[in-house]
């Protein structure tokens, strides 16, 4: 007897499989039920006030999180408040915002001690604050060398530290994504930013570095600490790129394999992932998310 199935029970399968979809309480259902990661969990996340650093905050609120943007702006981006109004519908008062810049370690780590004491804890850190220059290198001013580092790579390093000294004094194991580059792994091609580039390379070490250090702060268990190494995304750092050089959009576009650039939303997944406490093992690693770019 032929196994295989006849037209009719293809379509008897997937209309039964339609109808099961578009029932909106099988929807409900697997709302109510899905588990959500990060419940009753707190974290920081740096550059919130707009761009990556935002959109990453949102991804960790839609996993149950409370969760603080700190940024330099005096008030963060319009898109921040309508992020918090619609979030706020569904999971209440969970996002916030802290203005600090991560240049300057005191501030830094009296608005990380007020935010983990208030909840007794500290679970995450995102580190996403960074500026990018564009300048060929033959003409670099010396006092925007120092002032990048200061803030790629310190304002990275300082944030970890405010992060880890709360993490220990709660005994909060926890996790933190340090925000790298693919330009920390390769020069991109017309862009000139020997500077930035290299801020991320650093960013990268540093991540290697304290995960070493962390792996076993808190009475045995760690603070896993990785990198995140996005491509190309269309925020507000590249839209001003676009405009100073109109033609690196065709270029971008055009140099990794998906034919485009990404959106701030398809590194979610990614750093939830890497703040999950199912990552367990995970640390010391550079998680590379570039739509190919440095693969061929
Ligand atoms: N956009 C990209 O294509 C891309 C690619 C790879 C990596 N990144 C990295 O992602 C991170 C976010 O970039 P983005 O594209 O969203 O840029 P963005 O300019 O849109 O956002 C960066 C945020 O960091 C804040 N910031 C800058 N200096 C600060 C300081 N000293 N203290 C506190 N906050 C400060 C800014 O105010 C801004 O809100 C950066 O680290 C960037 O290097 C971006």
């Amino acid at each position: 007897m032929s196994t295989r199935k006849s037209s009719t029970d293809t379509d008897n399968t997937s209309s039964s499989i339609a109808q099961r979809l578009s029932d909106p309480d099988s929807i409900n259902l697997c709302h109510r039920f899905r588990e959500l990661k990060f419940i009753g969990r707190v974290f920081i996340v740096t550059g919130g006030a707009r761009g990556l650093g935002l959109t990453l905050a949102e991804g960790l609120v839609e996993e149950g999180g409370q969760v603080y943007c700190l940024d330099r702006l005096e008030e963060p981006d319009k898109a921040f408040y309508e992020k918090r109004d619609q979030l706020a519908q569904k999971f209440g008062d969970s996002l916030h915002y802290r203005k600090v810049d991560v240049q300057h370690a005191s501030d830094l780590n009296d608005v990380v001690a007020e935010i983990a004491g208030k909840h007794s804890r500290l679970d995450g850190l995102v580190a996403a604050a960074g500026v990018q220059r564009v300048t060929k290198a033959l003409d670099y001013p010396p006092e925007k060398i120092t002032e990048m580092m200061n803030i790629n790579f310190g304002g990275v390093y300082l944030s970890a530290q405010a992060c880890a000294r709360q993490m220990i004094k709660y005994k909060t194991p926890g996790a933190m994504v340090l925000v790298g580059s693919m330009s920390g792994k390769v020069a991109n091609r017309g862009l000139y930013c020997s500077v930035y580039n290299a801020s991320k390379a650093a960013v990268e070490q540093l991540g290697r570095s304290l995960a070493m250090e962390w792996g076993q702060a808190i009475d045995g268990k760690p603070i896993r600490v990785n990198v995140l190494c996005p491509g190309n995304i269309n925020t507000p750092m590249v839209q001003k790129n676009f405009e100073d050089e109109p033609h690196l959009k065709e270029l971008w576009e055009s140099s990794n394999m998906l034919g485009r650039i990404s959106d701030p939303e398809e590194f979610q997944e990614a750093v939830v992932c890497m703040l999950s406490p199912k990552s367990s093992f995970m640390t010391g690693s550079c998680m590379l998310v570039d739509g190919g770019f440095t693969a061929w």
